[in-house]
């Protein structure tokens, strides 16, 4: 019997997948859903201080290559969110809640209240493509002075969030390690845009998203390849996964766990899946213990 479970920072998990941040992670029961179809861990939406309704919609959009979406991080704040935490703790699975505020402050603020309310990690959301917070993720001296902020707060794990869309992402993988991260999540959707050419006019209302999907799965190997040359902190990887062959390619590339995001769209089947095949995979390699692949491609 090969051992796919994995322990990050400490927090232990069943099985390397866990569900991204942004997908189905509002409700604490559609949380425990998750948990039930396979998944090792569940990441909530961006929580901030306060509720935020979001942009107007359209908000998302379907692509022949993926998906675009600026929903412009609506959630409805911390004080309301602790009960869907309370909730989505009760699937036994490690509930990881993804944090963002205006200010180190404010990150500090939501993450303690998370860790009071069960949180068993931290996400910091420094990287939303289309938001104010995202530029936070695009600079090493922001993205030290919040990690920090909310490594003064909380005693949990707290993982990292990257954007891609930085000219060197390991600087700012290494300035969230030396601020003290346990973990960075690599990556963040790709700043991407989309014209109906009928009206002339950008489809989403915000004009300007983030592109999830299979599309961006290469820009992600690559992230994950360069950051795990630069830190010594576990990497979560994440990005246009959608079958247990991808999440292999991040294994390799040096991802010691992996998140499904928009994947999820083709049902929750797809958690037991992948564990199925990256299990065959190890069998038929012969390999005993998934952290033996992990970061075999930079031999
Ligand atoms: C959003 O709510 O607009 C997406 C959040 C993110 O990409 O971080």
């Amino acid at each position: 019997m090969v051992d796919i479970s994995v322990s990050i920072a400490g927090l232990h998990l069943r099985n390397p997948t866990m569900l991204a941040s942004g997908v189905l992670g509002m409700s604490g029961k559609l949380l425990k859903r998750v948990a039930s179809a396979g998944a090792g861990a569940v990441v909530t939406k961006s929580i901030g201080p306060k509720p935020r309704p979001g942009h107007p919609n359209p908000t998302f959009v379907e692509l022949p290559y993926g998906y675009l979406n600026a929903m412009g991080l609506p959630n409805p704040g911390i004080d309301e969110f602790v009960q869907e935490i309370k909730i989505a703790k009760e699937s036994g699975v490690p509930v990881i809640v993804s944090v963002f505020g205006q200010s180190p402050e404010e990150f500090a603020y939501v993450a303690e209240r998370a860790e009071k309310a069960g949180a068993s990690a931290i996400e910091v959301n420094v990287s939303c493509p289309h938001a104010e917070v995202g530029l936070i993720g695009q600079d090493p001296v922001l993205t030290r002075e919040v990690v920090r902020s909310v490594k003064e707060r909380v005693k949990i794990p707290v993982f990292v969030k990257l954007t891609p869309n930085v000219t060197d992402i390991t600087e700012i993988a290494c300035a969230a390690e030396k601020a003290g991260a346990d973990a960075v999540t690599a990556i963040n959707t790709v700043k991407a845009m989309y014209i109906d050419i009928e009206s002339a006019k950008p489809v989403l209302s915000n004009k300007i998203g983030g592109l999830s999907g299979p599309a961006i799965k290469p820009i992600a190997i690559r992230c994950v390849y360069e950051i795990y040359e630069s830190v010594r902190i576990p990497i979560i990887g994440v990005g246009g996964i959608q079958n247990w062959k991808d999440a292999v390619e991040f294994f390799l590339a040096g991802a010691s766990a992996i998140q499904v995001g928009s994947g999820v769209i083709m049902g929750l089947n797809i958690f037991r899946d992948i564990c199925g095949g990256i299990k065959r995979y190890l069998e038929r390699k012969g390999f005993t213990k998934l952290r033996e692949i992990i970061g075999l491609a930079h031999r």
